[in-house]
């Protein structure tokens, strides 16, 4: 029997128009431009204003995107992995609430929570689905709206985030192109550095907690920082090598964006010149799961058959990995 694999085989993507700059930044906390451009390399970044919207108001016109490309009606999609930490509400889940405002009647769904991996697990959970044969057409969905979890009085963390969605569409390929092979890992005992402390089982909402400012995003940036260098670099290094692949074989690095710094660090350790680094994180910030979709919607016109590219990311929980896809399309 033909082996199937999964291939990504469309890319939509969304972004809210309004813009926060650096410079609107500096109006609301004690910061500079500067700062922001040399420790992060973000300028701006995207926030969803208008109230009473959340994140499946980002993620639907995304996921039409790819409708209109492939020419699909809503009904066809067979099932939605929705990444996100930051869904409409704790339940039903956002994935749900996609599928109704596309009409996409014959799908099931659910979402992943693994913060700016998110993207990365839901794609290699989506692609099994493909690969067993099971389904035909899965949507995964990487999507923020992180402008709602961050506190704009705490400098240190408001500058990083940004709002935005990003999609694709897994379908079954013969040619032994698409996703090729993953690492994935998690460590529960970095979530001390990153987290939201109240409004789960543990800690409900409360007043207290709203007075304790404990429904924002806390995270220690610095330690934060030198896992993620670590962890990122160290998985795709791996990847690479597990594969038999070197930078040479590596068409494009697709980096979380969190940090410049981080990116960086990343793409020396794989051998990868500038030039094969996809880095928008000056214009979207850090999207947490919409940031990878993103950078491959904002490329795609690039992109070739049989190119090799690898994602990788790092995020909250700990979480983090990276993933070969060689493009289908
Ligand atoms: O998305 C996945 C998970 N998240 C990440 O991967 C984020 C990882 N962390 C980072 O990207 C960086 O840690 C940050 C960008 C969040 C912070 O940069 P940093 O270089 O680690 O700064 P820091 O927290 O070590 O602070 C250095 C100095 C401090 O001043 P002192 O104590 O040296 O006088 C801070 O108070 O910079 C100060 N500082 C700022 N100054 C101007 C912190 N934030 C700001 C700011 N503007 N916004």
């Amino acid at each position: 029997m033909e082996k199937i694999s999964a291939a990504i085989t469309a890319v939509g993507g969304y972004v809210p128009d309004t813009k926060l700059t650096n410079f609107d930044l500096e109006k609301m906390v004690d910061t500079n431009d500067e700062w922001i451009r040399s420790r992060t390399g973000i300028e701006e970044r995207r926030i969803l204003r208008e109230p009473g919207q959340g994140s499946s108001d980002m993620a639907v016109p995304a996921i039409q995107e790819i409708l209109r490309k492939k020419n699909m009606a809503a009904t066809e999609i067979d099932c939605i992995i929705c990444a996100t930490v930051t869904p409409d509400m704790v339940f039903p889940a956002t994935a749900n609430v996609i599928a109704d405002k596309l009409g996409a009647t014959q799908a099931w769904g659910y979402d992943m929570s693994a913060a700016c991996s998110g993207f990365l697990f839901a794609l290699t959970t989506g692609a099994m689905y493909i690969e067993s044969g099971r389904f035909k057409k899965v949507i995964v969905v990487g999507v923020d709206k992180m402008s709602a979890i961050i506190d704009y009085t705490d400098r240190a963390t408001c500058i990083i985030f940004g709002d935005g969605a990003g999609a694709v569409l897994l379908e079954p390929n013969t040619e032994g192109l698409g996703i090729k092979d993953s690492i994935l890992r998690s460590d529960g005992s970095g979530r001390q550095y990153l987290h939201m402390k109240a409004g789960g089982s543990v800690k409900p909402a409360s007043v207290e907690t709203v007075l304790a400012k404990e429904h924002f995003a806390y995270q220690e940036g610095q330690a934060v920082f030198k896992f993620a260098v670590k962890g990122m670099a160290d998985v795709s290094a791996e990847l690479l090598e597990r594969n038999g692949l070197t930078g040479d074989d590596i068409a494009w690095l697709v980096p979380h964006q969190a940090n410049l710094r981080i990116i960086d660090a990343t793409a020396n350790r794989m051998g990868l010149p500038k030039e094969k680094v996809m880095v928008n994180i000056q214009r979207y910030g850090n999207t947490t799961a919409g940031t990878l979709p993103l950078c491959l919607w904002d490329w795609e016109k690039q992109l070739k058959k049989g190119d090799n590219l690898v994602l990788a990311a790092f995020g909250g929980g700990f979480t983090w990995g990276a993933t070969w896809v060689k493009w289908a399309y």
